[in-house]
């Protein structure tokens, strides 16, 4: 499969996909980005706006995985508006690309980000542990561990329980059983989908 993975980070979501797709990953920080390269030197790194890059490219991919940053919606507003005394609006480009993908992507996609601090007004999602997904394909739950260190996590930052124990790059990585968890079921829909069409085709000679 062509797969994009864009605001990359260092790859939490994609730790466990292995080597059997063509992976093209989009990320911003240019050391992030070089992180992730590091660690995953068969995939296609971009340092560029994701947002912009998604828009312009969507067409080439089987699947698409969309991580915006989260923290101008996350419940973290609740300090860091209040006591910290820092207005900030939600960022809209989360939604635009809700919108956007889910009008005009026939691949399938994902737009990952966490529970906000606001009702969301397109409700096509699962929850799953810390997590809000959009999504035009089915994602079963699955039960998260309550930290949420996942294998990457543990490797590299340790199983320290405290969020400030680890790296921003670290405590912003996806868990590695749910990137793949959702990997298996985007799999899973496209062999649905071919088993299909090629039943469809004989069957229509029969
Ligand atoms: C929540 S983290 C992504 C976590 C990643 N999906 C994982 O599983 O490890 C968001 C990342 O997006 C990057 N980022 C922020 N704005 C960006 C932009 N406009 N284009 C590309 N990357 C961006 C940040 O540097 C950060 O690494």
């Amino acid at each position: 499969m062509e797969i994009l993975n864009l605001y990359c980070g260092i790859g939490g979501n994609r730790h466990l996909w292995g080597d059997e797709h063509n992976i093209t990953a989009v990320e911003l920080n240019e050391k992030v980005a070089a992180e992730y390269k590091r660690r995953y030197p068969n995939d296609t790194v971009i340092v560029a706006d994701a947002h912009e890059y998604l828009l312009h490219n969507f067409k080439k991919f089987d699947f698409i995985w969309t991580s915006p940053p989260c923290p101008t919606h996350s419940r973290t507003n609740y300090f860091t508006q209040a006591i910290k005394k820092v207005p900030t609006y939600p960022d809209m480009k989360l939604w635009q690309e809700i919108i956007y993908l889910n009008q005009f992507c026939k691949a399938l996609w994902i737009v990952e980000n966490v529970i906000p601090y606001y009702e969301p007004f397109l409700p096509q999602y699962t929850q799953i542990g810390r997590h809000f997904i959009w999504s035009n394909f089915r994602i079963p739950k699955i039960e998260m561990p309550k930290n949420e260190i996942g294998t990457m996590m543990k490797q590299y930052v340790g199983t320290g329980k405290h969020a400030h124990d680890k790296s921003l790059e670290d405590r912003n990585a996806v868990n590695s059983e749910l990137g793949l968890h959702i990997l298996n079921c985007a799999v899973g829909k496209i062999l649905i989908k071919k088993d299909y069409e090629q039943h469809s085709l004989f069957g229509s000679g029969m």
